[in-house]
């Protein structure tokens, strides 16, 4: 059987995660039982989610455990099977975490999925094709449920889960607008993920310079809006809300290291009669077909071509996922494995 690398939560971070709190494990991998299968991983999807995970804190997930192996998404080969389902050379998607092999049961439902790699290629199913997309999808559908002609906005537009969102709405007929960190990632928000417009966050010192630069950008107001980041730029959104606004909460990635986020003016709830909701994507399991049969198709198509960042080798983890952390992806964040 071949030899393992991992890399496991060594220890919690105090304020700001570092390379220091994991470490590489290695060990043979463990003969098969009927039914599991060996799956080779070729890529590590890195994800903000995990960062909540590495505090033992009350949440919606339970934290990952000490010295145990990362959680994380994979996409991969089978190269052993002691299941019918499954033979070797098929190309899989599951949750093997943060190492080169896993052996998965093949019984147990949702642990491994087949995929096609004709027309979408293995990567993407951990970016557009897979969780962060259907995570634009569920956000954009079903909670701003747009209308043709209404302005949506996202923040965080150039990653994995604005880039998808922004395909989504101009599918929808919206005028769309996006908010990033750059001259670059707006240029390729714009130019080629097709927004209508970006507006370059880091450009504001605080949040009323960027509402007026939200202004110009959304002249009609903003009917929806899907946060990422929180802080500033929430802030800035809601100043430009129309009324009946829809804001889906889907991250909060600027207070992922525990710094608090106020929100400047909650009157604009009521004021503006807003719409606002979190949601976690994994709860939504019912929505994933439909949404990954859209995505699959603008993918598949050409209508929404995905940017990756792509670190090599598992020792690089900790790394990419540290600047994933602080903006340095552009695109969806991934781990070379093979
Ligand atoms: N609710 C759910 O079920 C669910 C599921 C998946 C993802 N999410 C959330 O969706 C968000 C996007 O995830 P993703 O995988 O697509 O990541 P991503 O957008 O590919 O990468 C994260 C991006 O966040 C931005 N960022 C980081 N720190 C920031 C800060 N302090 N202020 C402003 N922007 C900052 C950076 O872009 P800029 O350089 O443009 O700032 C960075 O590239 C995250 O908040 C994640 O937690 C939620």
């Amino acid at each position: 059987m071949p030899l393992n690398h991992a890399i496991v939560l060594d220890n919690r971070p105090q304020g700001h995660a570092s390379v220091d709190n994991f470490k590489v494990v290695s060990a043979q991998t463990p003969a098969l039982q009927e039914g599991q299968v060996l799956v080779q991983h070729h890529y590590l999807s890195l994800d903000p989610y995990m960062r909540g995970r590495m505090n033992d804190s009350k949440s919606y997930a339970a934290p990952q455990p000490l010295g145990e192996v990362m959680i994380g998404g994979t996409a991969g080969e089978v190269v052993e099977s002691r299941h019918p389902k499954f033979k070797v050379g098929d190309q899989v998607v599951g949750m093997g975490g943060w190492q080169n092999y896993s052996v998965v049961d093949g019984h147990a439902a949702g642990m491994l999925r087949r995929v096609e790699t004709t027309h979408v290629s293995l990567s993407h199913y951990l970016g557009a094709v897979g969780m962060p997309g259907v995570t634009a999808w569920y956000g954009l559908v079903k909670v701003i449920a747009p209308q043709a002609g209404e302005t949506v906005t996202v923040s965080a537009a150039s990653g994995a889960v604005g880039s998808a969102y922004g395909a989504l709405a101009k599918a929808r007929g919206c005028r769309v607008v996006g908010i990033a960190g750059g001259p670059d990632k707006c240029d390729y928000v714009v130019n080629t993920l097709g927004f209508d417009a970006c507006v370059d966050y880091k450009e504001h010192s605080d949040y009323l310079s960027l509402s007026k630069a939200l202004r110009q950008a959304c002249p009609n107001g903003i009917d929806g809006h899907f946060e990422n980041v929180g802080g500033m730029v929430l802030d800035a959104v809601m100043l430009r809300t129309n009324a009946f606004a829809r804001i889906a909460v889907c991250g909060m990635i600027a207070g992922y290291d525990g710094a608090p986020l106020p929100m400047t003016h909650p009157a604009l709830i009521l004021v503006n009669r807003l719409k606002i909701q979190g949601f976690i994507v994994s709860e939504h399991m019912e929505v994933w077909p439909e949404a990954l049969k859209e995505l699959g198709q603008l993918v598949g198509s050409g209508q929404l071509r995905p940017r990756e960042s792509v670190a090599q080798g598992l020792a690089a983890a900790p790394e990419a996922f540290l600047g994933l952390l602080k903006g340095k992806n552009f695109g969806k964040q991934l781990v070379k494995l093979v």
